[in-house]
Formats: structure tokens, C-alpha cells, sequence
């Protein structure tokens, strides 16, 4: 039976990775995958996480099952994080949460408790958009259509057209926001622009759902979450998914949360048992390591404070690479002007380089960049740059 079948394609973004892996040219570079990389080209384990999992191996006590929606006080924390500690969703437990198997984990959790018991089967998600989130949603049954966000001659959100497109979608769908660093453009919504959205969907009655893996890497942990509790402050019901791999690098250990919120704990409560019976015909049961070292990290002051610097540090690293990106650019000769790079957040460079420059800079240059032109600017160093912008001069 088994030779009767297809060979897929290979995964845009991590397909890459095992081109890149496949490569025996000395000089390659890989800014496919989001991945922080330190200057030295490393993706370090962080000191607080080091720090968690030493205290954490001296009082473990069991390997016992978790329950099916985790541990408690990680649900508990990642609302913290989320809307804030004293924020009504908190305060009121309007908000219900489960571990995930990272991001996608929880994307994927989020929606198949859509398919079977939302009214609507439809999803809005950005044009362009991660390119695992259409995979992801029409795997599990939802239909994908897009709304406008990208402005690919201003280089800027076009946010006229990304109204005049949700103005389009029926009460009951949901639409996917990014909670800050927009992946693939790094360009997010300012705040009067979240206020814009967040009204439209509370009298559309359209359902947000937040794809949020990157707190902390736009402005900080606190004000990135900033697009998401405006969106509290409108609108009654959420679904989040959000992703601890990039800010606490624990991209292995598959740390992700979904959370729900409506307007009451029993509607959430109601609700939640779904979405905990969806988890239980999936994979019964989270992991427990990596949500243990975030809660551990997040409910204890003097690593939280460790935390912060250190995602701080990789945030203000990638800004340094963006500069030096733009500058080097200029320096090899190439024209035009470069410095929408800077203002773009999060790990990633929209870069506007065609199919063919990208085929062309990774077959003869071994220089891996998402078919998109998207470019992982967490993977840059000042060893990579030169030869980086030097391909780039002879593509463009
Ligand atoms: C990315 O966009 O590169 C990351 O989110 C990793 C992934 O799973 O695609």
C-alpha cells in the first residue's frame, strides 16, 4: 500500500533546514528557520533557563502524569503574562489555559475545538502569513482565506485594505492576529491601529484568535502584549495560542499555552472542557519539563528579572543586526533604500527578494532564505554579514 503513496513537498521552512543540514560548502548560512543565534553563531541555552532546571532536578519528585490541560501554575502565569496580573480576564477568571506542544501545538488545539463546536468554519489569517499557519488550520478541517496586511511597495501595512477585507467577514469567523512580530513582515499594527481592529471584530462579532511567539521581541514583554489587551478591553471572547521557543529558547522542549476567554468563568469553564476533550483524543496529556522551568522562571522575582535581561539581549542584538544589515547593504554597493529593515520587529526581514534571487543566493551562494524573501535576522553575525550582503549585491 505504503508505494501507492505521494512524497510531499518539503516544508518551506523547515525543508530548508535539511537542505541547509545537506550542504557541504563550508561558507553556507542558514536564515531560513527562526532561530536566535548569539554572535558567535550559537543558539545558547539561557543562564535563567539553566538556572530553573538545576532547581527544578533537586525537587522533582515524580514523572507522573500532568492532567490533561497541565500545570496549574504555568496556566496561571502565562495568563499573567498575557493580559496582566491585575487584568479583569485575571482577576475574574474569564480565562481558561492548556500547556502545548509549542505554538503549533496550540494553534492546532485552538483549532480543532474551532471545527467542532464553532458556528463558523472559516478563518481570516494575513496575506502574507507564517507559512505553517494554512497547513496548520486546513489540517484540521477549517477553511483559509486571507485578509490584506502588506503594502509591498511602501514596504508598510496596508491598513486601509486589511479593513476594507475583514469589513468582509461574516459574524462568527475568526481571524488570526499576530501579537507582535508579524511573521513573516516584522510590521505590526501600531496601538490605534490594534483599537481600530479590536472594535471591528466586537461589533462584526468575528472571533480573534492571537498567534503570540514572540513577546518581548518588538519592544519588550510587557508592551508587546499591548495589541492583545486592547483587544481584551473590546472584545469578551479570545483564543490564544502563544509560544515560549523563541523567548526562553526552548524551542526542543516544545513549550507552548491556549487559552481561552469568554465573558463569564462558566461559559469559559463550559467551553474549556472541549477544548481539554480535543487535547485528549490528540495527545491525552502535555509534556512537562519545559512549562515547569517557564513557571518556575515566571513566578519567582529575581529570575523573572534575569529573564527579561536576557530576552532584552537578544532583542537589542537583532536590532544591531539590522542596522549593520542595512549599512552593510549600502557598503557593498547595493542601491536602494534599505531602511525599512530597521523599523521591522521581531526576528525577521521582509526583504523583497524574489523567488529567483532566493533560488539563486542558495544554490550558488549556499546562502538559505525562505522562498518568501523572508530573512531570519536572528541568524546574522558580524562573521556572516559581508558574505550575506556580498550575495545579496550580485542577486539583486
Ligand atoms: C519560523 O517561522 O521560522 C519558526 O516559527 C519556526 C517554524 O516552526 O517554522
Amino acid at each position: 500500500m505504503f508505494e501507492k503513496v505521494v512524497e510531499a513537498a518539503a516544508d518551506p521552512i523547515l525543508g530548508l533546514t535539511e537542505a541547509f543540514k545537506k550542504d557541504e560548502r563550508a561558507e553556507k548560512i542558514n536564515l531560513g528557520v527562526g532561530i536566535y543565534k548569539n554572535e558567535d553563531g550559537q543558539t545558547p541555552i539561557l543562564e535563567t533557563v539553566k538556572k530553573a532546571e538545576a532547581r527544578l532536578l533537586a525537587s522533582e519528585t515524580t514523572k507522573s502524569y500532568l492532567s490533561i490541560e497541565g500545570n496549574a501554575a504555568y496556566g496561571k502565569a502565562v495568563q499573567a503574562l498575557l493580559f496582566g496580573k491585575d487584568s479583569d480576564i485575571v482577576v475574574n477568571h474569564r480565562a481558561f489555559t492548556a500547556q502545548a506542544p509549542g505554538g503549533t501545538g496550540a494553534l492546532r488545539t485552538a483549532a480543532d475545538f474551532a471545527v467542532k463546536h464553532l458556528p463558523s468554519n472559516k478563518i481570516w489569517v494575513s496575506n502574507p502569513t507564517w507559512a505553517n499557519h494554512g497547513n496548520v488550520f486546513k489540517t484540521a478541517g477549517l477553511e483559509v482565506v486571507t485578509y490584506d496586511y502588506y503594502n509591498a511597495e511602501t514596504r508598510d501595512l496596508d491598513f486601509a485594505a486589511m479593513l476594507a477585507s475583514l469589513e468582509t467577514a461574516q459574524a462568527g469567523d475568526l481571524v488570526l492576529f499576530h501579537g507582535c512580530c508579524h511573521n513573516p513582515t516584522g510590521i505590526d499594527p501600531t496601538a490605534e491601529q490594534w483599537e481600530i481592529l479590536a472594535k471591528l471584530c466586537a461589533v462584526k462579532g468575528l472571533l480573534p484568535l492571537f498567534d503570540f511567539a514572540y513577546q518581548g521581541f518588538a519592544k519588550g514583554v510587557e508592551e508587546d502584549a499591548q495589541g492583545l489587551r486592547i483587544f481584551a478591553q473590546y472584545n469578551q471572547e479570545l483564543l490564544i495560542a502563544n509560544s515560549f521557543s523563541k523567548n526562553f529558547g526552548l524551542y526542543n522542549e516544545r513549550v507552548g499555552a491556549v487559552t481561552l476567554v469568554a465573558a463569564t468563568t462558566q461559559v469559559a469553564e463550559v467551553a474549556f472542557s472541549q477544548v481539554k476533550s480535543g487535547i485528549r483524543a490528540n495527545y491525552s496529556n502535555p509534556p512537562a519539563h519545559g512549562a515547569a522551568v517557564v513557571t518556575e522562571i515566571l513566578n519567582d522575582p529575581e529570575l523573572y528579572a534575569l529573564w527579561d535581561k536576557e530576552v532584552a539581549e537578544m532583542r537589542d542584538r537583532i536590532q544591531e543586526m539590522r542596522t549593520l544589515f542595512v549599512q552593510t547593504l549600502k557598503d557593498k554597493g547595493v542601491q536602494g533604500d534599505y531602511s525599512f529593515i530597521e523599523r521591522q520587529n521581531g526576528m525577521f526581514s521582509f526583504s523583497g527578494l524574489t523567488p529567483e534571487q532566493v533560488a539563486t543566493l542558495k544554490d550558488v551562494h549556499g546562502i538559505y532564505i525562505v522562498g518568501s524573501g523572508r530573512i531570519s535576522v536572528a541568524g546574522m553575525t558580524k562573521s556572516n554579514m559581508d558574505a550575506l550582503c556580498e550575495g545579496i549585491a550580485k542577486v539583486v
